[in-house]
């Protein structure tokens, strides 16, 4: 279709139906009561919602209620008529039991404003972890033209002349705190210095990450992830987005058109080279499973287990959300993609450029913080898919995980590739949290720390919670890390050598219901296999004796939500959800 060609749009369908007379009137009226005039709703422009994910509940979304009024500008300036609506809130860091059952709540509920109201297109403002995974949900499912504005990073955080990230330093100042080294006084300080500023988590966590991905499918316009919230950019940003969503509305230029297979292909290898969060592989195949399109854990061992870790952000590097948009942000480490032939460059994006040509006028402006595809910081960073003889999968974040293990991991055959560990088994993190420190469980260098109870349904959503501690006489000798191994998930800012997101999880009579604490690991990260050196005629026992243990649902909606929603390889979706529908958005009023 033409550029401007006019024609009439869905929201017309509520507005300017004279064969509908009385509907018309009901439509037309009630919208004119907050000022707008008849005229402007029934002259044909386009009809912008903006979805707010901003609150004072979701402080990481906040500044996007004041970036709104920039879109809206932007919305006004190109001819449509902008109408901002609420979506659920999705607060990563004080969400209980977990944000994680939020994400499919407010997917669902973003469905049913895209679906119900006239709206020809929608700006999705996106950054605390789960609301970018969530609108893209929703545009998938929709089909309804969209474009994603990030909030952005906060500026970076520093504690007594060092850079300091958000998240990351938690998972350090609890070290120094169990050590002794710190007092509670000392640890608030340090921690709450990572937030300086408006905006969401400045490391390379589940926010950068799912934003830079957003980027990569093409669903925001060029550099949009990396802009820090404070700096004048976001707001030129959010103005060149609502402009641009109007022209996207007259192309009829939808999700469908962006997000395909090879566009998901293209966001798993940048993902891989960022050193991203291990929510990520979730979140993409969630979104995927919505556009109608085949994607499995299997295409991130297949497309991203071999990417090099080039982006130096923490948790895998030592940056973070500035320094890595100065040096380019994601059009930069895209440019070394395409000069290693890893990006398929014919993918559509929102911004009418093809992501070849986005990626080939992007160098990297600091090649310490975007380093060169062949000089990469680790090879082969990737996420690796592990099975073994009691789950089907689970997942590893390779960029964060130390040496040790990786030698056995890069090992050549004839090398040492396998190390066992005595498994301590807790159920869940309240469990941990009371048992950690029992010298009873005589923990030392040799185990790894087991969670279970933490997948979907049994913690509903999926705990944060496998990057355990190890118990604090170990730290004060100077262990801070063991590898850990469970079925829920790990935050993105976290540099723990976790085995994540087992599939099936225990609540679910998976395998990993059957170990019990003592039992040997096997750990082959070569073959990609973890297997319990206990006899299937015990694990069979064992299963006899199995009975399951899903605590009580607290509200209406986890009990909801733990009756339809799958596991964490098939992307944590409400499984009914799933059934393409793409027919929603071509649909006039229901
Ligand atoms: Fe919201 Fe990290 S807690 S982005
Ligand atoms: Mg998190």
């Amino acid at each position: 279709m033409s550029n401007n060609t006019k024609r009439r749009l869905r929201s017309q369908d509520w507005f300017d139906d004279p064969s509908h007379a009385d509907m018309t009137a009901l439509y037309v009226e009630r919208y004119m009561n907050q000022g707008l005039t008849r005229d402007e709703l029934q002259s044909g422009r386009p009809i912008i919602g903006i979805a707010q994910t901003g609150s004072d509940l979701t402080p990481c979304n906040r500044h996007h209620v004041q970036l709104a009024e920039r879109v809206k500008a932007g919305i006004r300036d190109a001819g449509g008529i902008p109408m901002e609506f609420p979506v659920h809130p999705i607060a990563e860091q004080s969400r209980r039991p977990t944000a994680a059952l939020d994400r499919n709540l407010a997917y669902l509920g973003l469905v049913e404003v895209l679906h119900g109201y006239p709206l020809d297109g929608v700006v999705l403002t996106t950054g605390c972890d789960k609301t970018t995974p969530a609108c893209l949900m929703a545009a998938a499912t929709t089909d309804l033209p969209a474009i994603v504005l990030s909030g952005g990073p906060m500026l970076d955080g520093h504690h007594k002349g060092e850079l300091i990230g958000s998240g990351t330093v938690i998972w350090h100042a609890r070290n120094l705190l169990a050590a002794g080294e710190i007092d509670y006084e000392g640890f608030m300080e340090m921690t709450t210095a990572a937030s300086p500023s408006v905006g969401h988590c400045n490391t390379m966590g589940t926010a950068l990450s799912m934003n830079a991905i957003a980027e990569a499918l093409g669903m925001s316009l060029p550099g949009c992830a990396s802009i820090p919230a404070p700096y004048r950019e976001r707001g030129q940003m959010a103005y060149a987005t609502g402009k641009r969503i109007c022209q996207m509305v007259w192309d009829d230029m939808r999700p469908s058109q962006i997000m395909t297979r090879e566009s998901f292909e293209n966001a798993i290898a940048v993902a891989s080279a960022l050193g991203a969060s291990s929510n990520c592989p979730p979140h993409l195949i969630a979104i995927a499973r919505h556009m109608g399109v085949e994607l499995s854990l299997d295409d991130w061992q297949r497309v991203g287990e071999s990417v090099p870790l080039l982006v130096n952000c923490m948790p895998a590097g030592k940056y973070l959300g500035e320094g890595f948009h100065r040096a380019g942000g994601v059009p930069a480490v895209m440019h070394e993609m395409q000069k290693a032939g890893k990006l398929h460059e014919n993918c559509q994006t929102v911004s009418g450029k093809t992501i070849g040509e986005i990626a080939s006028a992007s160098a990297t402006s600091n090649d310490d913080v975007i380093k060169p595809y062949d000089e990469p910081l680790k090879h082969r960073a990737g996420f690796i898919v592990l099975s073994g003889n009691f789950f089907d999968s689970a997942i590893m974040k390779m960029s964060v995980v130390g040496e040790a293990f990786r030698k056995t991991y890069l090992s050549k055959p004839g090398e040492e590739n396998t190390f066992e560990a005595r498994a301590i088994v807790f159920e869940g993190p309240e469990d941990y949290h009371a048992r950690i420190d029992d010298p009873a469980l005589e923990i030392d260098e040799n185990c790894i720390l087991v969670i279970r109870g933490a997948g979907t349904v049994g913690y509903p959503g999926s705990a944060e919670v496998v990057n355990m501690a190890p118990p604090a006489a170990l730290i004060k000798k100077g262990i801070d890390s063991l590898p850990c191994l469970g079925d829920g998930r790990q935050s993105g800012t976290s540099a723990s050598p976790s085995i994540l997101n087992m599939s099936p999880e225990a609540a679910v009579g998976g395998g990993l219901a059957l170990l019990r604490t003592n039992d040997l690991l096997r750990i082959d990260l070569n073959n990609r296999s973890v297997n319990v050196l206990v006899s299937e005629e015990e694990l069979a026992r064992r299963r006899v004796d199995w009975q399951p243990n899903i605590p009580e649902s607290q509200t209406p909606w986890q009990e909801l939500y733990r009756q339809l929603v799958g596991q964490l390889s098939t992307g944590g979706c409400l499984e009914p959800a799933t059934l393409h529908m793409k027919v929603i958005a071509r649909s006039g009023p229901p």
